[in-house]
Formats: structure tokens, sequence, C-alpha cells
């Protein structure tokens, strides 16, 4: 049996002031009145046998009600105190889930379109997690994106991973069409997860087997949760294992987690010319005069204005706002 690992700890801070800690993007219920959360329950309730959400105090309430509205009544939860990032969180579910059990581990703020090319992609991934091999997902790359991680493959075999490239790199990654981004979606035996984690990141595996045993009423505790090094699952292990595996993935995708993927999924969608900056979030009519490539977002108590190239940085804003808070 499969289990469908859901990580909804994240915060989207590239997206502030869209996504807040309050209401991240993943509930905001834009695609027919359902949410990215729900989307993602739905698509993958098809394959999965049970449904494991790992998330954080902040949105628990959250993950409950987008669950009711779609009458999904079985889950597991494991509830985070604060943001260990996604070794930890993978690290739980592992060892809530034991041994043999295969988990798929998905985020929770993507768009997937092509129900039965996900499919296929999926029984593929299954079977190359029953042969041990951590496999991920692997996306035709169309832009020298900088916020995601590139896989350097042949065939199912992948040759190298390399986590958020700089430009330069992320330019010739793309030019010479050996490389995939990583969709951010893994399949893996819960114990060969864990066995490259202690292999390759010994603290973080001791730390988050700690906390989980002193779990509570599947709530973890913030004293041991602040001792697990915060580290993402690319760098901790994805960039280092040997046992790699990777499956081209045929469907859509879209990972809508800063403005320059927002504007790259806007123009793939939306007709008409093709734009020259971009306005979210506001009623407002908004002009611009002598500047292009200028992403302007406006809520309720907050304007964001950056220059598209400038996207990955405004988990820097995010950052420090919270610090001066
Ligand atoms: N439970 C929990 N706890 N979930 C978390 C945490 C955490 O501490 N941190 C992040 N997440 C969730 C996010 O909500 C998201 O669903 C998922 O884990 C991935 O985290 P991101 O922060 O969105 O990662 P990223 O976008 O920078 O990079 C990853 O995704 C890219 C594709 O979207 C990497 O896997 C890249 O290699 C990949 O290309
Ligand atoms: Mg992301």
């Amino acid at each position: 049996s499969v289990t469908h690992v859901v990580l909804t700890g994240g915060v989207g801070s590239r997206l502030w002031p869209l996504s807040r800690k309050s209401r991240p993007k993943q509930y905001i219920p834009l695609f027919e009145g359902k949410s990215l959360f729900q989307l993602c329950v739905l698509r993958n309730n098809l394959i999965c046998n049970d449904l494991l959400i790992v998330g954080n105090e902040s949105n628990r309430d959250l993950s409950v009600q987008n669950l009711k509205e779609i009458h999904q009544d079985n889950f597991n939860e494991i509830v985070e105190v604060t943001p260990r990032n996604t070794s930890a969180a993978i690290a739980f579910a592992a060892f809530s889930l034991g041994n043999e059990a295969v988990m798929l581990v998905t985020p929770s703020d993507q768009v997937v379109t092509g129900e039965k090319e996900y499919e296929r992609s999926i029984l593929e991934a299954i079977s190359l997690a029953k042969e041990n091999y951590l496999v991920t997902f692997g996306i035709k790359p169309s832009r020298p994106e900088t916020g995601y991680g590139y896989i350097e493959f042949q065939d199912n075999d992948v040759v190298s991973f390399r986590e958020k490239p700089d430009k330069k790199k992320a330019e010739d990654y793309v030019k010479s069409g050996r490389y995939l981004w990583n969709s951010g979606m893994f399949c893996f035996k819960a114990d060969i997860f864990l066995e490259e984690l202690k292999m390759y990141e010994p603290e973080i595996y001791n730390f988050s087997k700690n906390a989980f045993e002193n779990i509570l009423e599947n709530k973890l505790n913030l004293e041991d949760s602040n001792l697990i090094p915060s580290k993402s699952v690319d760098y901790a292990v994805m960039e280092r294992s040997k046992k790699i595996k990777v499956v081209s993935a045929d469907f859509g995708w879209s990972d809508l987690g800063s403005f320059d993927s927002l504007w790259e999924y806007f123009d793939a969608h939306d007709d008409g010319p093709t734009r020259q900056n971009l306005v979210l979030g506001t009623n407002k009519h908004v002009e611009f005069l002598g500047v292009d490539n200028i992403v302007f977002v406006e809520t309720d108590d907050a304007i964001l204005i950056l220059p598209r190239s400038m996207s990955q940085d405004v988990k820097n804003v995010y950052e420090r706002l919270e610090r001066e808070k």
C-alpha cells in the first residue's frame, strides 16, 4: 500500500504579501472553488491508500477545514510547532509509517494537469520505489529558473542533482538539454529514506527521531524541534544519495512558488498580448510608465514592487519583517 504524505508546512514566503502565515497560498480557493491543497489530496486519493498530513500548528485548522469540505474523513496528521524544513518533515512521516511503507511525498501548492499522465508517472515511481530507490519526478525546463532543483539524467538514472543553481549555471543546464527540473515530489520506502538521511545528515536524523519519539497526540514539542537542523531534503539527501532515480513527468506542472512562476503561469493560461508588467491582489487600476518586467502586489495592509528578476529575493523581505516583529 502507498501513503500520500502532504507537506504543508511552508508559509510561501516568496509570495509575500499575497501569502501570509495566517493564510498560506495553498488554502486559498482559487480553482473552481477548490484550493491547491484540496486538489492535491483529491488527485492522489485515486492512487494512494492512506493520507498523512505534515503541517504546523498555525495552519492545522485550515487543513482540517479544507479536508472536511472535500469529505476526506480518513487521514492522519503530524503537527509541527516550528518549521524545521523538509528533511525533518519527511523524516517524521517516515518514522510514523515505518519500514516497508511506500511514501508518495508531495507539496500542497502545485498545479498539475493531465490525470492519466500523472497516474502513469506515479505508478512508474512506485515500482522503482519498491526496488529501494529514492524516486524524483523530472519536469522539462522552460526557463533558467534559479528557485528549483536540477536533475542531470540519463533515462531513469540520475547523474547529478543540483539544488537552486545560480543564474549562469541554470542557463547552462537548460541549454545542455541534459537536465530536468525537480518537481518537489518524491516516492520511496520509509526505511530507505531514513537510511540515507542517517548516512548524510546524522544530526537531522537523530534529533528528528528523538522529537518523534516524544510526540504527544500527533504534536511535536518546541524544545525537541528547535534542536533539529533546518535543511531541505534537496540539499540534505537528494544532492548526495547514490540511490536516486528520476521518472520523467509527462503531466502538466506549475509551481506557483514565486512571482516569476506566477508570471509564467499567467502567460501560458491567459490570452491577450504578452504582458509587460504583472499586477496582483488589487482592484485598483495600475499604470506603468517607462518600466517593464515589474511585479506590483497590493493587499489590505501591504504593497510590494519589484523587478521580476528579483522574485527569489522576496523571502528576504518576509524574513526581515518576521525578525522585526
Ligand atoms: N511540514 C512542513 N514543514 N512542510 C514544509 C516545511 C516544513 O518545515 N518547509 C517546507 N514545507 C513544504 C512547503 O509547504 C512545500 O509544500 C514543500 O514543503 C516544499 O518546500 P518549498 O519551500 O516550497 O521548497 P522549494 O520550492 O524552495 O524547493 C523545492 O521544490 C521545487 C519545486 O517546486 C525543491 O524540492 C526543489 O528542488 C524543487 O525544484
Ligand atoms: Mg516551493
